[in-house]
């Protein structure tokens, strides 16, 4: 007798913001519902899906048969894998594209990738005919349990990263922890800084399971699903509580402002991914905290070492290449985060799972800090 292989239930999280309001749908082999799912949703529309390059070659043909499942055709727009992506050329091309193909209002645009693509294509999305609907579907880890989630959509300027954007909710999110498979290991452990980050921020059980399971998130095995999908519910009440970063969303950005400096300084190449930055910036936001009294020194050794343990860079000096000089890192930070009469917004932390928005951080004392970093390289 054959058993017939069939994927598991999905696990669905709602996003909960009204007449925005949409479902994230999370599970190995959720891929092929992609073309019912937006047929239920806004029967009749054509589809454009946005990818990138490496993307494509591993996940466009199953993506347009889900799509064919729902009797979508689905016109293709492929961009350059990569940050250099989310620029205003790349953005053009994409909307010329969509235009071209005559996707209209009551269609649909279909971002299938990381958090460039999705980044991108949502933007698009929200300019094309003053506002195409889109849907994600994240193919890293990064984006199943951050970009994918909560609307925010931008380019890059060359004055910094994400200056050019509006805040787009998708009208689905399909989550299908099988893409992983293909993605290189090291973009996976990027992603799962991310992750981690949800326990840091505002979970300190999840924290602790993630200490406890982290090597069945890699692997592949139910824990993935499980994790991702707290961390998407987690983002969720965050997002539905404060839509556009008027408060609470900002603990969100945990380790980026230290990160988004390092991640400047390595020239947003591949010396530096996204995800590791913000795991080196998480670890000075706990050691920043800890120096000013405000976390006790073992849960800043407690963030690091988990880290540390995924093969995460935690010090500084794990930067390929290196790291900027004290100048050019406090200006990039100015650059990142306004600087208001000498003071800076951070978030920092009480405790694993207690991060807080500090709006009066002193530049000079996030100075002499970096400064002893950069004197024990
Ligand atoms: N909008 C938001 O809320 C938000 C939140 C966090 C990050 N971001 C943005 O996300 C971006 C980073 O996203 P990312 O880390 O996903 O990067 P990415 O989209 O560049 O993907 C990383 C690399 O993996 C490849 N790839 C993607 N999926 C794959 C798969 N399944 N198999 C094999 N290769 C695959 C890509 O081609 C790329 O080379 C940044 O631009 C960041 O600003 C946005
Ligand atoms: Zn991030």
């Amino acid at each position: 007798m054959t058993v017939a292989v069939r994927a598991p239930e999905p696990i669905l999280v709602d996003v909960a913001l009204g007449a925005r309001s949409y479902e994230i749908v999370i599970g190995r082999g959720t891929l092929p519902s992609l073309g019912t799912r937006m047929a239920a949703l806004r029967p009749g529309a054509k589809a454009a899906v946005i990818t990138d390059a490496t993307v494509a070659g591993h996940h466009l043909a199953a993506a347009e048969a889900a799509l064919a499942l729902g009797g979508i055709g689905a016109t293709v727009v492929t961009v350059p894998p990569g940050e250099s992506s989310k620029s205003f050329a790349v953005l053009e091309q994409v909307c010329e594209s969509l235009i071209a193909a005559r996707i209209e209002r009551g269609d649909l645009v279909v971002a299938l990738g990381g958090g460039v693509v999705g980044d991108l294509a949502g933007f698009a999305a929200a300019v094309v005919r003053r506002g195409l609907d889109y849907v994600q579907v994240p193919t890293t880890l990064l984006a199943q349990v951050d970009s994918s989630v909560g609307g925010k959509t931008a380019i890059d300027s060359k004055h910094g990263k994400n200056l050019v954007g509006a805040f787009h909710q998708p009208i689905l999110v399909v989550a299908d922890t099988a893409l992983l498979d293909t993605l290189p290991k090291r973009e996976f452990r990027a992603g799962y800084a991310e992750m981690a980050k949800f326990g840091l921020l505002g979970d300190a059980a999840f924290f602790s399971w993630l200490e406890a399971n982290w090597q069945d998130i890699f692997a592949g095995a139910a824990a993935r699903e499980h994790a991702i999908a707290v961390c998407c519910r987690g983002k969720a009440d965050i997002v539905a509580r404060d839509e556009r970063e008027t408060g609470e969303r900002a603990l969100l950005n945990l380790g980026h402002t230290f990160g988004h400096a390092l991640e400047a300084g390595a020239g947003f190449s591949g010396r530096l991914l996204h995800g590791e930055a913000v795991a080196l910036g998480m670890v000075l936001a706990f050691e920043f905290s800890a120096r000013k009294g405000l976390v006790a020194d073992a849960d800043a050794a407690r963030a690091r070492a988990h880290l540390a343990a995924v093969g995460l860079p935690t010090h500084l000096k794990q930067v390929p290449g290196g790291v900027p000089g004290i100048d050019a890192l406090m200006d990039l930070i100015a650059q990142d985060k306004k600087v208001k009469r000498g003071k800076l917004t951070f978030i920092l932390v009480r405790g694993i799972g207690q991060a807080f928005v500090a709006n009066d951080v002193s530049a000079a004392e996030v100075r002499a800090f970096l400064a002893d970093k950069l004197a024990e390289l």
